[in-house]
């Protein structure tokens, strides 16, 4: 890109700061934006004051990424409108070596310029005007490869994906945003089979369901190039949702991966689910013998791992942020979620459906406990519970809690 320093916004604009640097953005106030709506792309360069939860919250998984690969890193964020995602990263994460920006937009591109300059970062940062995908295969011959790749577009990353594993080094990190919740979550069930390749399902735990969708759909497009993905961490949290995975080379990886692809069978009925691997024709619920309906297929691993997971922490114990303690709460539910089966329950909805009145989350996970189960909240929704007992035996201490209640 050419020179900014004479750059003026032809658009009304604001200087705000975010983490470590000062970014000229949109003055979304004249586009009768307030922050909590969700509306930034009114303005003629997209800016979200909202996902600086996101952006801090990547920063400190980025860090925690370097930290564990110890050495340098090179970052590309190939959709990055006015900058400032991936002037943060340059700014605040040690041991960067270079980043590359991009955007489609011309418009953004003169902003992004200007804040990177703005910021002093010119000899870190080379912006390029271009498509996103051209960006990443003008930089995927060995050499040129990134250590990490942020991928963080409007709605889906889908289009972007293949292009970003081709970019990425062995052992690279890949980041991506999705935030076509409706297709992901079931709304538009037939959009989320097109670009996903799985069936979404309307259940009470449709956010797990959208991560393992996105996992899936990026464990099977890396298979295509025999890459393997570990999952070191993803979360749902506004109105997005954010996987981050290590790739590794390898088609014995890639066949690995492909052994977690399978369904999620949920009855409507019990609320009852289960895992599967295997083709199935019309399931029963084991439970209560209505016919169950399914999600996927998506990827039924690890969605976060605790020690990864336990690194952003300490980065996060480090960070001044505005977001930090939200950051901090949020990641010691996330932290225990691991280690606990997939697809959550919503405690009104299990109440709702017996006709019994809703417990408290800590009494409900005291009393799943007593009963010899282990049971934990989950960041997912906040009367959200995993836990490993079979639903049936759920009804059971929801009911015994109500009866003692009453006694
Ligand atoms: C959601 S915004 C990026 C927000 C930014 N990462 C942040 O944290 O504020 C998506 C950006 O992608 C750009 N874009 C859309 N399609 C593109 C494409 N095919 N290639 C490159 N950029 C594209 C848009 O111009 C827009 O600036
Ligand atoms: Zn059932």
């Amino acid at each position: 890109m050419a020179e900014s320093t004479d750059y003026v916004a032809d658009f009304p604009s604001e200087i705000i700061r975010e983490g470590r640097v000062q970014v000229l953005v949109p003055n979304l106030k004249a586009y009768g934006v307030t922050p909590s709506d969700y509306a930034p792309s009114k303005a003629p360069v997209f800016y979200n004051p909202v996902m600086e939860f996101n952006r801090d919250l990547s920063v400190l998984a980025l860090q925690a990424y370097q930290h564990m690969v110890g050495h340098e890193v090179s970052i590309c964020e190939p959709l990055t409108s006015q900058g400032i995602r991936g002037i943060r990263y340059a700014a605040e994460i040690e041991e960067v070596s270079n980043v590359l920006l991009g955007d489609i937009s011309t418009r953004a591109c003169q902003l992004a310029q200007h804040n990177i300059e703005l910021n002093h970062l010119e000899t870190k940062i080379t912006l390029k005007h271009s498509d996103a995908n051209r960006t990443l295969c003008n930089n995927a011959s060995p050499k040129k490869r990134f250590d990490i790749i942020d991928i963080d577009p409007f709605g889906t990353p889908v289009p972007y994906l293949d292009s970003a594993f081709r970019a990425l080094k062995n052992r690279g990190l890949i980041a991506a945003t999705a935030t076509d919740l409706a297709p992901l979550c079931g709304v538009h069930a037939k959009a989320c089979l097109r670009k996903y390749g799985g069936k979404p399902l309307r259940a009470e735990y449709c956010h797990e369901l959208a991560v393992r969708l996105l996992c899936g759909y990026m464990a099977v497009t890396a298979a295509k190039q025999d890459i393997g993905i570990q999952i070191l961490f993803s979360h749902s949290s506004d109105h997005y949702i954010r996987v981050y995975a290590q790739i590794s080379y390898g088609a014995k990886k890639a066949d690995d991966n492909l052994k977690s692809m399978g369904y999620i069978l949920h009855c409507f009925n019990c609320m009852h689910r289960e895992i599967t691997h295997q083709p199935f024709g019309c399931p029963t619920c084991q439970e209560c013998g209505t016919k169950m309906d399914y999600a996927g297929p998506l990827w039924t691993g690890d969605i976060a791992g605790a020690a990864f997971v336990g690194q952003i922490i300490v980065e996060n114990q480090k960070a001044p942020f505005r977001n930090s303690a939200k950051i901090a709460k949020r990641l010691s539910l996330i932290e225990v979620e691991p280690a606990m089966p997939p697809a959550y329950y919503v405690i009104d909805k299990l109440s709702g459906k017996l006709n019994l009145p809703a417990p408290s989350n800590q009494t409900f996970i005291e009393a799943l406990k007593k009963a010899g189960y282990h049971a934990v909240a989950t960041h997912f929704n906040p009367r959200g519970i995993k836990t490993d007992a079979p639903t049936l035996t759920m009804h059971k201490v929801l009911r015994e809690l109500t009866s003692n209640q009453q006694a």
